[in-house]
């Protein structure tokens, strides 16, 4: 098999597997096994770049940063929708389609959950996926196919027979497990948590730098076509299980309707389903089911008429503010957390609500003993809205940050300008526990078997105190304890062992560093090849990493250079913790150990262009003359960068000859 007939295979595994996993939740292989195959292609990619096509798996990853979007003219314009409040906005519905229609005969309708996210257009042609964009004003939208093509859901190449041309609309949107990480994360690194998951997945879908968007946790289900007949339906709701076939995700909560009686019977069942599902519904949208009425009735000037968007009442109650909790994060960050007196909203008894941060607190003055509004938007964790003013006790005492940790009495600090006030005692429990349970968790090593509640009992029974510890465990000791036996502690131990050798990404990202999440972890990985590389790694060096900036550079060093992390890693290698060694074949490129600057204009590449042709031929790059800096690439007008890297003797070469350099030319 050829390297080509090799890549197209990847490309058919990677997307039948991703396709499994994310669309029909039934994968038939192991994540890693998937990241074998993944890491192959990228290999193989950066060997031959001409192989590169739009729909390859590793666009997921994320391309080059843009510098902004441009528009995109739906070729049929996205509408948005009217609202139903309540049954009887309902019956109307049908009431005036009918007279719209002159007809007696009742209509048929799809009943669908209403997503809370934004409204996105995939355009496939042939079956790839070319194009994507936001809805914008309807007419006009936003290029973000850079931003969409990193959503997992979202097939890049659809499965079957594809027509010619396929425009897809559908909604993006964070489900409430990954929105609450996400915002965990944020808290961590002293940024704004988001509001709901709907600002969180906007805000991710609209970062020019589509590595950022990658690490998000977004997700999508298609819900139409712009020209569905087009594609011999005659329902809609076929449209919509013809969407399935070609490997779109539909939601499996969509329902026929033979009345409109049946429509509210859905709404009301949707309702109560609600707070079970694990991402947000805003409500229900109705379309009629037939495309040849829905043609008949036509549009208005912002909505269609054959659909309509019933939406959930508010839910919203009054209880108690009892008491505040301030929890002490794996960074140190401290998070209050209202204690409420238990009441019931939306179907679901609240007894705590999150407080986000100081400022918020102080922005909604709260007192102890308020009787508060509090809002379920289908949240997991309830939110604050107010207090009641008119019924607070005149003898009430605000609520306070304290000025000591709640779990080690160490000074707390809150940096000006930072939202997050933190305990910064690395010795405190709360963090060592957090800091375990992050490295077991997912995002971290994923060890089977050593979840939260295990790490709680382990660090409780003074078992694990440290991260080494985990790689020590003894099994007769574990298997006397609560709930355990021979058969989970050997299980344990097993699993362990296998996540001896990470790759080395994987255990950056599971040690817990400050602001090295997945993505930075990935980008480490690829730059310093083994681990005493990177522990080794000077301030400067990782600012030489292209994606790497100050904050990242300086917790890295401030890490490594700590004693006690350098005795931890000590410790680890010495119970046989080694990451795995990335396959290197940059010996063979021509630009492996070259740290390239470009500067003045360049005539033949665009300066992305340029940055992505020496990352394919193993360099790395400059963006100021350094010591470590040394090829200078000097465009036009090149100023004085070029005078700098002449008198620190560099070698200076024109546009031309790079490209000869790398046989581009
Ligand atoms: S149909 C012409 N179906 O709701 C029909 N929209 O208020 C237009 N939405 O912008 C949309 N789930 O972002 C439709 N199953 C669904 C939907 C849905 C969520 C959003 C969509 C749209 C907004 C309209």
């Amino acid at each position: 098999m050829n390297v080509k007939q090799r890549i197209e295979e990847l490309h058919r595994l990677l997307h039948e597997h991703s396709h499994r996993y994310y669309v029909l939740d039934d994968p038939s292989i192991s994540d890693g096994e998937y990241d074998t195959l993944f890491r192959e292609l990228l290999e193989l990619e950066k060997e031959h770049p001409e192989l590169v096509t739009a729909d390859s798996p590793t666009a997921r990853v994320g391309g080059p940063p843009l510098d902004k979007f441009s528009q995109v003219e739906h070729r049929v314009p996205m509408l948005s929708l009217e609202n139903a409040f309540n049954n009887d906005d309902l019956f109307d519905f049908e009431t005036k389609l009918m007279r719209f229609l002159n007809t007696a005969t009742p209509l048929t309708y799809v009943a669908e959950p209403k997503l809370d996210g934004l409204a996105v257009e995939l355009v496939y042609e042939q079956g790839i996926l070319v194009q994507g964009s936001t809805r914008g004003d309807g007419k006009t939208g936003e290029d973000i196919s850079a931003q969409l093509r990193t959503v997992q859901a979202i097939p890049l190449r659809l499965t079957g027979t594809s027509p010619q041309l396929l425009e897809v609309r559908g909604e993006v949107f964070m489900a409430q497990k990954g929105f609450q990480r996400l915002n965990e994360v944020q808290l961590e690194q002293g940024k704004q948590p988001f509001a709901n998951p709907r600002n969180a997945a906007a805000g991710s879908l609209r970062q020019l730098d589509p590595t950022i968007t990658a690490s998000r946790p977004l997700d999508f289900f298609a819900y139409g076509l712009s020209a569905p007949e087009e594609t011999g339906c005659t329902r809609h709701y076929d449209v919509l299980q013809y969407l399935g076939e070609l490997g779109l995700p539909i939601n499996d909560l969509t329902k026929q309707c033979e009345t409109i009686a049946d429509v509210i019977i859905a709404f009301q069942e949707l309702g109560d389903l609600r707070h079970e599902l694990p991402y947000e519904i805003d409500g229900m949208v109705v379309k009629v089911d037939t495309l040849a009425i829905q043609e008949r009735l036509g549009n208005k000037a912002r909505a269609p008429r054959w659909a309509i968007a019933c939406k959930f009442p508010a839910t919203q109650a009054t209880t108690t503010l009892i008491n505040v909790e301030f929890q002490v994060g794996r960074t140190g960050a401290v998070t209050p957390v209202a204690i409420l007196e238990p009441v019931t909203v939306g179907g679901v008894t609240v007894s705590r609500a999150t407080l986000h941060n100081q400022d918020e607190i102080e922005r909604k003055g709260l007192h102890y003993g308020d009787t508060v509004l509090i809002q379920r938007a289908g949240d997991v964790i309830p939110e604050i809205v107010k207090p009641i003013e008119e019924q607070r006790d005149s003898s009430a005492q605000p609520v306070l940050i304290p000025v000591v940790c709640p779990v080690c009495d160490h000074p707390l600090e809150k940096p000006a300008g930072e939202a997050v006030t933190r305990c910064n005692n690395p010795h405190c429990p709360a963090q060592r526990l957090r800091t375990l349970i992050h490295f077991t968790s997912k995002a971290g090593l994923d060890i089977e078997g050593l979840g939260k509640k295990c790490i709680e009992q382990l660090f409780a029974e003074g078992i694990v105190k440290d991260i080494p510890d985990i790689f020590t465990l003894d099994r007769n000791q574990l298997s006397e304890l609560d709930g355990w036996g021979k058969k989970s502690a050997d299980n344990v131990i097993e699993a362990v062992k296998g996540r001896k050798n990470p790759p080395l990404g994987r255990l950056l990202a599971a040690l817990g560093i400050r602001f090295i999440g997945e993505v930075t972890a990935a980008l480490l990985e690829q730059h310093y090849p083994t681990f005493d590389k990177l522990i080794g790694a000077s301030r400067e060096d990782l600012l030489e990493v292209d994606g790497i900036g100050e904050q990242v550079a300086n917790s890295i060093v401030e890490y490594f250079g700590d004693e006690r992390v350098v005795a931890m890693v000590t410790q680890l290698r010495e119970s046989g913790v080694e990451p795995k060694v990335l396959l290197q074949n940059a010996e063979t490129q021509p630009l492996s150990d070259q740290i390239v600057l470009f500067t003045g204009s360049l005539s033949q590449l665009s300066r992305s262009e340029a940055k992505k042709l020496v990352k394919e031929n193993g360099g790395q790059i400059a963006t100021s003359v350094t010591k470590k800096t040394t090829i200078v690439v000097a465009g036009d007008k090149a100023g004085s960068k070029l005078k700098k890297a002449m008198e620190m003797k560099k070698t200076v070469m024109s546009e031309t000859e790079f490209l000869h350099l790398i046989n581009k030319a």
